[in-house]
């Protein structure tokens, strides 16, 4: 087959995706209508043309923003089933999905309307295609360590559809370390551990993750590489590294795709993985990321192999389901 048949066809997971960065314009225009809400912006191609990113703060102001028209049960359903049509339409069989919670019950958002909604929109997916998935609640690390205590104990009553914890929004100034106790919190109600590190941060974030929030999987992780220790740990551990190249373009964390650091990762023995992040935002879905780092001559069809299958091997998957799969 050709390179994007190749792609295309080729069965993947989806391990690092916001589901509030999956809120298409299209969507944002109609959810703002059907809820009456007035957005800053007069067409699709005006929202688009405001996706210009110089780094990861300047994304995240008009991703909040962006977040307001979502109100309703169904919202979340809508912006849920939305994102797992585009995934099986690239061959996802399987999505480890975060949200942010804190975004909307800042709002007044209920959290039960909220996980209702996701909730809904993963098992339609699975009844319609077979595309199974687990949600993964992520603290905001520029709120402080009680706000996400807070948050934590809203979502125990829906602990059973919880699969992990994560950390995400602004990384510099807000290392790991800020939520030491909320992490171990949820480590003893069951819960995996994952964070985006390395990304704008230093390795010494990196380290944090894996040394004081004990976490399962590092988001990003590209920093990494400066750190020649800290490599060669990631390796032995077997970390998995969930990496998204087309993010890393936009916000400016590589100056070009022919730079992404993907090639120096599998080179030096990392379970790295491909993702879309924030794929409204950022200008493509999974496979988007999978041409792009293919195109720009950093991997070959074995590489892409190697990376589909650490999508699955680094999934929460038990090892039944990861057999199933390979
Ligand atoms: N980094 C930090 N926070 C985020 C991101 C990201 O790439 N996407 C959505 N929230
Ligand atoms: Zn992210």
């Amino acid at each position: 087959p050709s390179l994007d048949a190749f792609i295309a066809g080729l069965p993947k997971a989806e391990l690092h995706l916001h589901i509030e960065g999956s809120l298409e314009p299209e969507l944002m225009f109609a959810l703002a209508q059907r809820n009456r809400i007035a957005l800053p912006f007069k067409s699709v191609e005006e929202v688009r043309a405001a996706y210009e990113f110089s780094n990861l703060q300047d994304f995240l102001d008009i991703y909040y923003q962006g977040a307001d028209v979502l109100r309703t049960e169904q919202d979340f359903h809508d912006l849920a089933k939305a994102y797992f049509d585009r995934a099986h339409a690239d061959s996802v069989r399987h999505a480890e999905i975060f949200f942010d919670p804190q975004t909307h019950t800042d709002r007044g958002i209920p959290m039960s309307v909220v996980m209702d909604g996701l909730t809904s929109g993963m098992k339609a997916a699975e009844a319609e295609y077979g595309l199974t998935s687990k949600l993964i609640l992520c603290f905001l690390r520029h709120l402080d360590e009680d706000a996400a205590f807070a948050t934590l104990k809203a979502a125990e009553p829906f602990l059973d559809r919880l699969t992990g914890v994560g950390l995400d929004s602004s990384e510099v100034g807000h290392p790991p370390s800020k939520f030491t106790r909320v992490f171990d919190a949820a480590g003893a109600l069951g819960l995996k551990k994952v964070a985006h590190a390395g990304e704008e941060g230093p390795p010494e974030y990196v380290h944090e993750a894996l040394d004081i929030l004990k976490v399962d999987r590092i988001d990003h992780g590209n920093r990494s590489l400066e750190d020649a220790h800290l490599t060669s740990r990631l390796a032995r551990l077997g970390m998995t590294l969930t990496v998204c190249p087309l993010s890393n373009l936009k916000l400016c964390v590589v100056t070009d795709m022919a730079q992404h650091p993907i090639r120096t990762m599998l080179n030096k023995g990392l379970r790295a993985t491909l993702n879309s992040d924030d794929p409204a935002y950022f200008g493509g879905y999974v496979n988007d990321n999978y041409r792009a780092v293919a195109a720009s001559g950093l991997v070959d069809r074995d590489d892409l192999i190697t990376l589909a299958r650490n999508s699955f091997l680094g999934s929460f998957l038990g090892d039944a389901e990861v057999f199933r799969h390979l």
